[in-house]
């Protein structure tokens, strides 16, 4: 078996964001489940570079729009292998060899006729990128984007798309899988109800210049579904690789509702006037919303990706996403939602699970699986379910539909840690009639980690190595990567030797500060600033020089009553204050007498459990997450108080 999966390509007018990050680690854990059943896999992602919005934001910037797409697109490059999304090809539609394949592309449709020069005025929707007929809009404004369309006249290229209306219906109802979940396909089927108009395809090069260039006119380019989805195909090297020829008649594409009438209705009559078979499969999920708002950049609620795997930690992350969103519907994000999944999915259900049965396994049976003699019937409820959980599994996943996949595996380990409950190994460990049974229960206990490291390979690829190495396999070991050979039960060998590792997920505290992603913005900078803050993740100098940081002496500290956390230091910088510091956890107060710290001198007064505190001290965070230290920072040489670091 064969799977080709893409994503949309991602406009270069913004940084990668929760949006973007779903759909590409949805595509990707397709991929690594398509290859954990043995199919031959190819996972597409990349960039859209071309039209006016990303023009606009290049001469915002004040540069060529070559070298602003440039470089956003390599910041989408750049965030997902944090995520670790492990594609096969990047594309970017101002790739030569993407350029001449639309150019081809264009001339073949327009010397058979299916494209032709005419004016046209309409209702034009920047946002969207395409003219609106009068029945999409709301209250006169477009109901993606909140603003009223433009009216424009123009002579312009058409694509016959009406031509293709009535073959895409009879396509849709002949194969009920084409587009997914069905409610998509249902408001698909529902405007193809209605007689479809052609599809403008062309920019005069007066308006717009950063375009493909039209073959057959010099003064237009194309605009911009024309050169976007084309990617699609150019990602194989169509017409000639084999490439092409291998994957095509297999793709899948996954996208968000936003773009349901590009890829279920252009798309498909496109491939038609270009004389290509159409796609297998569209996938279709909901939207993100941000503790049930809209995520914009206005409100100043937008959620970055980077931000969440160094909160959550990559697994943490993936697997919260995958879980949470009913593939399809749309899901609200917030910080106590992750937080809440991560301590009682993972932390507790398969973090307490791994580490009681990696610690049972240690202390009776010298960290080595060993071999089961006496299976009870009552074993055979969790052979039978470990059967079901696979099998439920491979159904779900297959079909998109990952949360149910998740709950699957999930029900084997919630039943798992019953069943060692119910089993009490530590009781069976002191009686030595009982050290048949005693293998038995630990093996089970073994395998159900085996299937468990296995199921959640694809979602979580980095805790799934980690438990095989824990389990003393290979992390690609055919029994933890192969559904196709290692499905069934029994297959970790007798005498593997276990290995230690660190905790697979720290319970995380819910009181901690908001993350910046849920807190309103509440100053107003300018557009340009705001601009370049957004796209580089840099503060400019001006902003650093605000920050008041100094060398401070602490010469007093104690503990503050009630808090486990808190120390009071009173420091000279030179003149003396008090400052509440979070280290009690890392230090002595009689340690730190003497010291010099770098502080923040000029952060707003605070009180903390009741003590007013007038600044901040700095420290690193070291070691892993949940477990961290806090080491102070320091000058290395002593200097005076006050001192300004710069
Ligand atoms: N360039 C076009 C796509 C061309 S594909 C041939 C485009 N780009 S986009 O940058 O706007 O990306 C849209 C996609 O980003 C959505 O379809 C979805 O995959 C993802 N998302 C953006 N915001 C999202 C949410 N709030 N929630 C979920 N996914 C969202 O459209």
């Amino acid at each position: 078996m064969t799977t080709y999966i893409t994503t949309p390509i991602y406009y270069v007018n913004a940084q990668p964001h929760l949006g973007h990050a779903y759909t590409t680690i949805v595509a990707d854990t397709y991929a690594r489940f398509c290859r954990l059943c043995g199919e031959d896999t190819r996972f597409q992602t990349g960039t859209d570079e071309h039209g006016d919005k990303i023009a606009e934001a290049a001469a915002r910037e004040n540069i060529e729009p070559k070298e602003y797409v440039d470089k956003i697109s390599g910041m989408f490059r750049d965030s997902w292998p944090v995520l670790n999304i492990a594609y096969d090809n990047f594309i970017r539609t101002t790739d030569v060899e993407h350029i001449k394949v639309v150019q081809s592309i264009l001339q073949k449709v327009y010397d058979k006729g299916d494209i032709y020069f005419d004016a046209y005025s309409g209702l034009y929707c920047k946002g969207c990128e395409r003219f609106l007929t009068e029945k999409e809009l709301v209250d006169g404004k477009c109901p993606d984007h909140q603003v009223e369309p433009q009216a424009i006249t123009e002579k312009n290229y058409f694509f016959r798309m009406s031509k293709y209306q009535q073959q895409l219906i009879d396509h849709i109802n002949a194969n009920p899988e084409f587009i997914t979940p069905e409610r998509y396909r249902n408001e698909v089927l529902s405007f193809l109800s209605e007689p479809l108009e052609d599809l403008c395809i062309s920019r005069p090069k007066s308006r717009l210049t950063w375009g493909i260039e039209m073959p057959f006119d010099k003064d237009f380019v194309t605009y911009v579904w024309f050169d976007a989805l084309i990617n699609y195909l150019t990602g194989l090297g169509y017409p000639d690789d084999e490439k092409f020829a291998k994957y095509w008649p297999v793709a899948e594409h996954v996208i968000a509702k936003d773009i349901l009438k590009p890829h279920a209705i252009y798309w498909p009559t496109m491939l038609m006037g270009m004389e290509v078979p159409l796609y297998k499969k569209l996938h279709v999920h909901g939207y993100w919303n941000i503790n049930d708002a809209k995520m914009s950049k206005s409100v100043g609620n937008v959620v970055r990706p980077a931000e969440l795997v160094e909160e959550y930690g990559v697994d943490g992350f993936r697997y919260f996403a995958l879980r949470e969103m009913s593939f399809g519907l749309d899901a609200s994000f917030s910080h106590d939602s992750i937080i809440d999944r991560k301590n009682s999915d993972l932390a507790n259900d398969l973090g307490n699970l791994y580490s009681r049965s990696a610690a049972m396994l240690v202390k009776y049976c010298d960290g080595v699986v060993p071999e089961p003699v006496d299976q009870q019937p009552s074993d055979k409820e969790l052979t039978d379910l470990a059967a079901k959980v696979v099998s439920d599994y491979k159904q779900t996943m297959g079909a998109f539909e990952f949360h149910k996949g998740l709950q699957a595996v999930w029900e084997l380990i919630r039943f798992a840690n019953k069943y060692i409950v119910t089993n009490e190994p530590w009781a069976l460990a002191k009686d030595e009639a009982q050290a048949g049974r005693l293998n038995t229960v630990m093996f089970n206990l073994a395998e159900c980690l085996r299937l468990i490291a296995m199921t959640i390979r694809p979602v979580m690829p980095e805790t799934s190595a980690k438990m095989a190495a824990g389990l003393g396999l290979g992390e690609n070991d055919p029994i933890v990567s192969s559904l196709s050979e290692s499905a069934g039960w029994g297959m970790i060998p007798v005498g593997t030797k276990m290995q230690e590792i660190d905790v697979l997920f720290p319970r995380m505290d819910k009181k901690k500060e908001q993350a910046p992603a849920e807190k309103p913005k509440n100053q107003k900078k300018s557009a340009k600033k705001e601009q370049v803050a957004e796209q580089d993740d840099l503060i400019s100098f001006e902003m650093f020089q605000k920050i008041d940081l100094r060398v401070a002496e602490i010469i007093a500290a104690e503990k503050i009553a009630k808090s486990d956390k808190l120390l009071k230091l009173t420091v000279k910088i030179p003149e003396e204050r008090t400052i509440v510091a979070g280290i009690a956890e890392h230090y002595a107060p009689e340690d730190l007498i003497g010291r010099q710290v770098i502080v923040v001198a000029n952060l707003k007064p605070a009180k903390l459990m009741g003590v007013p505190s007038q600044g901040m001290v700095l420290a690193a965070k070291t070691g892993e997450k949940g477990a961290q230290t806090l080491v102070l920072s320091a000058v290395s040489e002593t200097v005076n108080p006050g001192d300004k670091v710069a």
